[in-house]
């Protein structure tokens, strides 16, 4: 580990030490739950086991790591059920009153703006969460919080230089880059949320105009995940990819030669740097309604906005941590830094049923 993780080291060096004048943030935090093995503790009959129960359907191998890393800090066992997201929302809301869900952890904002329209959350102040993560990045009303970002970029050949300058999302739709554009199917949620943002950006006519021409100037009917187009751009089926950016870095760090050599012939371009942004997604988390370990699901939250669960992000899945002190991977680090759409998350997810219909009914499959 690079650095000390401030807020949980000094919770606890607080219960080890039973100091209780201690700077506001961390003696906040204990409140809040971090230090729950304190505040919990007298409420609780002795040697019962404090539990935090996790659905979530990020399927890295490496967030067991950040689950281990809480319970190390804390005490209190993350017990994980993953899953599909919207099987995830659907099973809490058959759960209902008795769900064990305490939190639940999904990619993108559009789904957890579904589970708070599922009414399956419940809101959260905490001056931690408020702090640590900027405002566009979650929920105004404290039902979710975006954890690390993932921004949307153009994928491309180092060697091929565009007819017209490739600097912004409008300029997929430029007639002059027919035959060229590699883009996943319409009513995946990456690219309802890069709709949803264009719609608040340019209103729904200019959206549904952008759609066909993005249509019109496709290599190839859309298939497979973000991976298969920069695949295929690699291959000359196509000269630009839309992708997250953390399918590249698994590329341009993959330990298999072919793929390492695939990313090194190809370069990222961050849309939209002369206006409003790259447009940025989350992957986040939520204390759900009816939460057994209410407490235990708070200080989950925070700790995984602490320095050591933020590089865990950021170094386990070529995530940007949503936290500004902590650095992002080497490899994500060598496409340099980009300016980001700070339009807030709700607003672009909320925009997804309309930004689907209009990318449909351009003939987006
Ligand atoms: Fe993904």
């Amino acid at each position: 580990m690079k650095r000390s993780t401030p807020l949980v080291a000094g919770i606890l060096a607080e219960l080890a030490t039973g100091e209780r004048r201690k700077p506001r943030l961390a003696r906040r935090a204990i409140i809040a739950g971090l230090g729950a093995a304190a505040v919990l503790a007298p409420a609780m009959a002795f040697g019962q086991e404090r539990v935090v129960n996790v659905y979530s359907s990020r399927h890295y191998d490496t967030d067991r790591a950040l689950y281990d890393g809480f319970t190390q800090a804390t005490g209190i066992r993350v017990r994980l059920i993953e899953g599909d997201a919207d099987q995830l929302i659907e099973r809490i809301r058959n759960e209902g009153a008795n769900s064990p869900a305490d939190v639940l952890i999904t990619v993108d904002a559009a789904r957890l703006e579904r589970a708070r329209a599922a009414n399956i959350l419940q809101p959260v102040r905490s001056q931690v969460l408020e702090g640590r993560i900027p405002a566009h990045l979650r929920d105004p009303d404290g039902n979710w919080f975006g954890l690390s970002k993932r921004a949307r970029v153009l994928i491309v050949p180092k060697d091929w230089t565009p007819p017209i300058p490739l600097a912004r999302y409008e300029d997929l739709a430029n007639p002059a880059l027919k035959g060229t554009v590699c883009v996943r199917s319409s009513n995946q949620v990456y690219n309802i949320s890069l709709a949803g943002s264009m719609l608040a950006a340019n209103g729904a006519e200019a959206t549904e105009a952008w759609a066909k021409g993005v249509v019109a100037n496709m290599g190839r009917p859309p298939q497979g995940g973000d991976t298969p187009q920069i695949q295929a751009v690699a291959a000359g089926q196509c000269r630009i990819a839309v992708s997250n950016t953390y399918y590249f870095g698994r590329l341009a760090a993959s330990e298999k030669p072919e793929e390492k050599a695939m990313a090194d012939g190809l370069r990222v371009v961050f849309p939209n740097q002369g206006d409003r942004g790259t447009h940025v997604n989350v992957s986040g988390a939520a204390v759900v309604r009816n939460a057994p370990n209410r407490d235990a699901a708070v200080a989950f939250l925070e700790y995984l906005t602490s320095v050591k669960a933020q590089e865990m992000f950021a170094n386990g899945n070529f995530e940007y941590p949503v936290v500004d002190e902590v650095n992002v991977h080497p490899v994500v680090a060598s496409w340099g830094r980009f300016t980001e759409d700070q339009l807030n998350a709700v607003a672009y997810a909320k925009n997804g049923a309309e930004a689907l219909t209009l990318m449909q009914r351009a003939g987006w499959r």
